[in-house]
């Protein structure tokens, strides 16, 4: 089975091929990115209207490419998947648009796509994929969730984020430093040279007893701290307040960089640990984008391999938004028989996307037909 996955949910035009044979792990075959970070700079962050028109622009060229680098034409696909949400509708739209409509002038079957479900089984397609069940850690741009994870659909929240996102927390940061978007990436870099002890940020929600997170006062705190040593810096010629960028001696910025990165990391990192203990398993995988932070992966490896817990993580490529991982959700939906794939083309698209809508509870002795 030849599975297409499409992937319009942001400012990432992805496009893959992904092979499954009977119940192995389904296999990439080719896949090709657009990235529209340079189109978006200019504006300090995504604008939807572009990002919109740019999927549009990409989205075949992509499909053409991908189907050559796999040594295959249209003919062969045997079902396209698409984003359906959660993401900015008028990019979904874009995708779900095109799904739909190759899908109907082929005549092979389409299937909408959970973005998160996409990010959370994306590790399977790495040299190392994980075993279920596993602990999932789900950090992108808008979602911060720690999840059991039994089976396909099989998911269970242990804890959420109550306000901003943990990608958010960087890019907010970021922002705020003058380190321009995306944040994540920016401040990961800055922070390389500088004392992650140098500032005391707060680590918000971190003795809390539970598994939910807090980011939002993290970012207040770095804002305070931010201008502190902006009005050290800045001397009295300067009007206006200046970015911290433009003021901050480098080893400064990098160490309030470093800060910000540690307080992120220290809550991700304990709170991944408690989820291990609490379920008793033994097997953690990172998803999304921040799991491309190399600090977070240092940490994690290291507190995991003293508790003899193992980390998957997908590969650096893979973390951020691309087609490959819709494919495989798609792929991994069919094989477990969790849904079906319809000949039906009206694309609908759900900016607004709960995973828990998919979540069936796992339970053994009840016979699991597909409803
Ligand atoms: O999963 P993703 O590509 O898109 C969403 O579904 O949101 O995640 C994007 C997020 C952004 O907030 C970005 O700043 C963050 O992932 N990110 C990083 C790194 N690379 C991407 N955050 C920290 N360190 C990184 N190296
Ligand atoms: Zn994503």
């Amino acid at each position: 089975m030849l599975v297409l996955g499409i992937e319009s949910s942001c400012d990432e035009t992805g496009v893959a091929l992904v092979e499954a044979q009977g119940t192995a792990v389904p296999v990439l075959r080719a896949q090709a990115l657009h990235s529209q970070i340079g189109m978006h700079q200019a504006y300090g962050g995504v604008v939807p209207e572009l990002a919109s028109r740019d999927h549009i622009r990409r989205v075949l060229p992509l499909t053409q490419q991908v189907l050559e680098e796999a040594s295959s034409v249209l003919a062969d696909i045997d079902v396209i998947a698409y984003t359906r949400g959660p993401g900015l509708a008028g990019a979904l739209l874009v995708g779900a648009g095109v799904a739909c409509a190759l899908g109907a002038a082929l005549g092979k079957p389409v299937l909408g796509v959970h973005h998160l479900e996409g990010h959370l089984l994306s590790p399977f397609l790495g040299a190392d994929p994980p075993q279920f069940p596993f602990v999932a850690l789900l950090v992108s741009g808008g979602h911060t969730q720690l999840m059991r994870v039994d089976g396909v659909g099989q998911y269970e929240v242990l804890g959420e984020t109550i306000d901003d996102a943990a990608g958010e927390a960087f890019d907010k940061s970021a922002k705020l430093m003058g380190l321009g978007y995306p944040g994540g990436p920016a401040l990961a870099r800055v922070a390389q040279d500088g004392d992650p002890a140098a500032y005391k940020l707060p680590r918000p929600l971190l003795h809390s007893g539970n598994l939910d997170f807090s980011f939002a006062g993290l970012k207040t705190a770095v804002l305070v701290q931010t201008r502190k040593l902006v009005a050290a810096h800045a001397g009295e010629a300067s009007s206006g307040p200046p970015a911290a960028v433009d003021v901050l001696p480098p080893q400064v910025l990098a160490s309030l960089a470093a800060s910000t990165q540690a307080a992120i990391v220290e809550v991700l990192l304990k709170k991944s640990l408690a989820a291990l203990r609490h379920t008793g398993l033994q097997r953690l995988v990172i998803a999304g984008g921040v799991g491309a932070n190399r600090e977070l992966r240092r940490q994690l490896d290291a507190a995991c391999a003293r508790q003899g817990a193992r980390v998957h993580y997908p590969e650096l490529h893979l973390c951020t938004d691309n087609g490959a991982m819709i494919a495989l959700a798609a792929a991994m939906r069919l094989q477990s028989g969790q849904q079906e794939a319809t000949r039906v083309y009206a694309f609908d698209v759900k900016p607004r996307w709960g995973l828990d809508s998919l979540v069936r509870k796992f339970d053994p002795t009840i016979a699991t037909t597909e409803t």
